[in-house]
């Protein structure tokens, strides 16, 4: 008989996380569903329980290291493998180069592009020894990993590293068969908007940028909260499933018709014809 595949995925709380650690879960991993506050686990335990899946929920904090090495540590003892990981957890800064502080940049930094350095890190010594299995990194970027963004400079920033970052590993794990994915969702129906926060100045009246804040701030919220065209995290993790199953997958996977009408724009047009497009869509009224 066949032993279990094991995934972990982190950010599993809400959104993305938890419908992908659900799906990886239905599809038959045993899944540590990991987050950094175990008291929000009620959600996905409930959905595990009732549906008899495969899933466990694991505390790991992206910027902890200890909680890190706990995790995987745990997950090596318990199962001595590790075939999907998913690093997922994220967050965004509202605010303008000038309004933000390097502090805020950094944070930003830390959880969005280090927590996946520190995660992948752990991760891979383990991940290396199984060369019988298809282990699968997907990296969770985003259509701001290729795009620019006003008053999204930090967070765009943070995800173009995680592209480079993925692409470069793409080619260093080809040796040990480890396929690295990148996914890169539109406007998701997910707790975005409320977990991502506002660059302290970014709400100052005296700020230059304060109306464009605004404007920017106010339209990706209606985009995420009250656009019914949003697509739901589960088409997200459908993708990574996909992905994960698939024996040779792409590179980068856009989810949702927004993103791929974007990136199809992006690589057909030039950099004068596609800064206009922006312009147009976000700073117009301005
Ligand atoms: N929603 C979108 O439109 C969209 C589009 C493109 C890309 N993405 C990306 O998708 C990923 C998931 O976001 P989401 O949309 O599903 O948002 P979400 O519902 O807010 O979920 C974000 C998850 O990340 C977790 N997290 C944040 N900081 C963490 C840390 N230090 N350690 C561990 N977990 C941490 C959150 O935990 P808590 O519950 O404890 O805060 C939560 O579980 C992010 O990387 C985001 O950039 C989202």
């Amino acid at each position: 008989m066949h032993e279990q595949k094991v995934a972990i995925v982190t950010g599993s709380s809400s959104g993305i996380g938890l419908e992908t650690s659900l799906e990886l879960a239905r599809n038959g991993f045993y899944t540590y569903a990991s987050m950094r506050n175990i008291e929000k686990s009620k959600k996905i335990e409930e959905i595990a329980k009732n549906q008899n899946l495969p899933l466990s929920v694991i505390q790991l904090d992206v910027n902890d290291e200890e909680s890190i090495t706990e995790a995987i540590e745990a997950i090596s003892n318990e199962k001595n493998r590790i075939d999907v990981l998913v690093n997922n957890a994220g967050y965004g800064v509202f605010g303008s180069l000038e309004d933000l502080s390097v502090e805020e940049m950094k944070d930003q930094f830390e959880t969005n592009f280090f927590g996946v350095v520190r995660v992948t890190k752990k991760v891979l010594p383990l991940m290396r020894r199984r060369l019988d299995s298809k282990r699968t990194i997907v990296n969770i970027s985003s259509v701001g990993g290729c795009i620019g963004a006003p008053i999204l400079s930090a967070y765009q920033s943070t995800k173009f590293a995680l592209e480079g970052l993925s692409e470069s590993m793409y080619y260093e794990l080809l040796p040990f068969g480890i396929r690295v994915v990148i996914v890169e969702p539109g406007f998701i129906q997910t707790n975005i908007m409320n977990s991502s926060i506002m660059a302290k100045n970014g709400s100052n009246h005296e700020s230059p940028y304060f109306q464009l804040t605004q404007t920017i701030e106010k339209y990706f919220r209606s985009m995420v909260n009250d656009n019914l065209d949003a697509t739901p995290a589960l088409h997200v993790a459908n993708t990574i499933i996909d992905a994960v199953n698939a024996d040779t997958p792409d590179l980068r996977y856009p989810v949702g018709n927004d993103a791929k009408t974007i990136l199809e724009a992006r690589k057909k047009l030039n950099d004068r014809e596609f800064v206009d497009l922006i312009k147009n869509q976000l700073l117009t009224n301005q």
